[in-house]
């Protein structure tokens, strides 16, 4: 131990005999606190490419991690991702999920802080709405308000700005409020739409924009930069 050692426990005993008081607080580790994380729940029901995409980006960031997949749809390709990654899924039901709150108490388990819609087609009910204000970011794949809203989803939206002959379309990234593709938005990426492109094509372009920057911007809407 040697002498300073010795005089270390000496002066800490008496300081106990003296106040009385031994301190359990947890000590930092190497001088520094850890930060509580900021947990993510991804709702996502199809593919599960961007919410692969988020996964990744947040696997070893300081400060915020994927804590959850909520699927509403048994078979998606993102419940084998969950699995891929060894993020919990929870399997939810419409009727449950659109009456009382019992999903909102489940998510708090989790201490969920934000909310990431990424390929989830059903609406954002009540309950959800008010546990999570601007705490919800959905990804939208066209240039909205252009072809936004209820129906508009996956290649629908790619045929329709293809039949309307527009030259861009793009990502939309925005908070969810209680209508279809409405709420305020974070962000917009475009791409040009050609003469030659097809529905899938299109999708292609949109996805790639989707990839390139959805994870980053939910990164900038949680640390304060957006
Ligand atoms: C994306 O195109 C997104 O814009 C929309 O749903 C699609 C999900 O794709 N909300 P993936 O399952 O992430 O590949």
């Amino acid at each position: 131990m040697g002498q300073f050692g010795f005089f270390r426990n000496y002066l800490r005993k008496m300081s106990q005999t003296i106040f009385g008081v031994s301190s359990k607080a947890p000590k930092p580790q190497n001088g520094s606190f850890s930060i509580k994380k900021r947990n993510l729940a991804i709702f996502a029901s199809g593919t599960g490419s961007n919410a692969q995409k988020i996964i990744e980006h947040f696997k070893d960031h300081p400060s915020i991690r994927v804590s959850l997949i909520v699927c509403n749809k048994p078979g998606a390709g993102v419940i084998q991702i969950a699995a891929d990654f060894d993020v919990p899924v929870l399997m939810i039901e419409k009727k449950d999920f659109e009456q009382g709150n019992m999903y909102v108490k489940e998510l708090s388990k989790y201490e969920i802080d934000y909310i990431i819609l990424a390929g989830f087609l059903w609406k954002m009910p009540e309950a959800f709405l008010n546990a999570f204000p601007r705490h919800m970011i959905n990804i939208h794949p066209s240039l909205l308000p252009k072809y936004g809203g209820k129906g508009m989803y996956g290649s629908r939206v790619h045929e329709a700005v293809i039949a309307a002959g527009e030259k861009e379309s793009g990502i939309t990234i925005h908070y969810v409020n209680g209508q279809y593709d409405e709420g305020e938005h974070l962000f917009q990426a475009t791409c040009v739409v050609d003469a030659s492109d097809t529905p899938d094509t299109l999708a292609t372009k949109v996805h790639a924009l989707e990839h390139l920057h959805f994870a980053r911007v939910i990164e900038d809407v949680i640390e304060g930069r957006l």
